[in-house]
């Protein structure tokens, strides 16, 4: 069944744990949606998964279109929720609610995220007003890499911790439907879960969240740019890859590949007068 809006707010509800992944192409989505995950997040993470940039800062709304495009093709039962890059959303709430309307209209998506807590309460007013589902992300916000000098825990201190908290209310009362908490402490986590009535998405920040993200390079051990402490790795796919590439570039150097059961072949005389 597709998971919804509906199915996350139930989840809470209930006390039952939501799973989220990234993934940014057909093929990988297909997979994430196969098994089972609730949610599959296309996120600006891609510019560094995908294109090689060193931040998230440089990725654009046809970058966030094209990828959700290939996702949502690949999500047949998995939420598809796609975020607004850096100063997609950041000029005014008209801007902001078009942006989210080209990940829904020409992307697929199924609901938007946005980073960012009680300053951006207009525009998510005003992009739920559109009826586009926002979820909302506090904590480790990368946009804001600048701003914070560097990628670092955030909500350490009593007042960052108090600000986290009321963001997280804001953005409730706001219309998000869930907020990602990344990289804080396992125990603001918790307490940020027990205060509001959404659910709560956890990246680096604990168990005590309704739920879970990763982002799929990292849980798979296939980029290893940047290996944060938090994403546990669930397999060694990088390291197949890389024995599978070299692999094949051994067969093909020493004619091993392609064999005869790798080739077409024709009735005998087919070609007798081809020169
Ligand atoms: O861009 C992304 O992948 C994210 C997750 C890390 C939550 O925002």
């Amino acid at each position: 069944m597709k998971n919804t809006v509906s199915t996350f707010a139930k989840a809470k509800k209930d006390g039952a744990r939501l799973s989220m992944l990234t993934a940014y192409d057909y093929t990988t989505a297909s997979l994430v949606d196969a098994a089972g995950v609730n949610g599959i997040l296309v996120g600006d993470s891609l510019g560094m998964t995908m294109l090689g940039l060193p931040d998230t800062l440089g990725v654009t709304m046809d970058d966030m279109v094209h990828h959700t495009r290939a996702v949502a093709r690949g999500a047949k039962e998995a939420l598809v929720v796609a975020d607004m890059p850096f100063m997609s959303y950041h000029l005014s709430c008209a801007q902001a609610t078009e942006n989210a309307g080209r990940l829904v209209k020409e992307g697929g998506a199924q609901a938007v995220k946005i980073e960012g807590g009680a300053q951006f309460t207009p525009e998510i007013e005003a992009i739920t007003r559109a009826s586009i589902p926002v979820m909302g992300h506090l904590g480790l916000t990368p946009q804001s890499v600048n701003a914070f000098g560097g990628f670092k825990v955030q909500g350490k201190s009593t007042a960052a911790a108090q600000r986290i908290v009321d963001d997280a209310r804001a953005l409730e009362a706001a219309g998000a439907f869930a907020v990602v908490l990344e990289c804080i402490p396992a125990e603001l986590a918790r307490i940020v879960t027990d205060a509001v009535g959404i659910p709560t998405i956890g990246i680096g920040s604990g168990a005590g969240c309704d739920g879970q993200i990763l982002v799929y390079q990292d849980m798979l051990g296939m980029f290893d740019d940047l290996t944060p402490k938090f994403a546990r790795r669930f397999a060694e796919v990088g390291a197949l890859m890389k024995q599978a590439f070299a692999d094949y570039d051994a067969c093909v150097k020493d004619g091993s590949f392609p064999a005869p059961e790798h080739t077409f072949a024709a009735p005998a005389d087919t070609f007798d007068g081809v020169k």
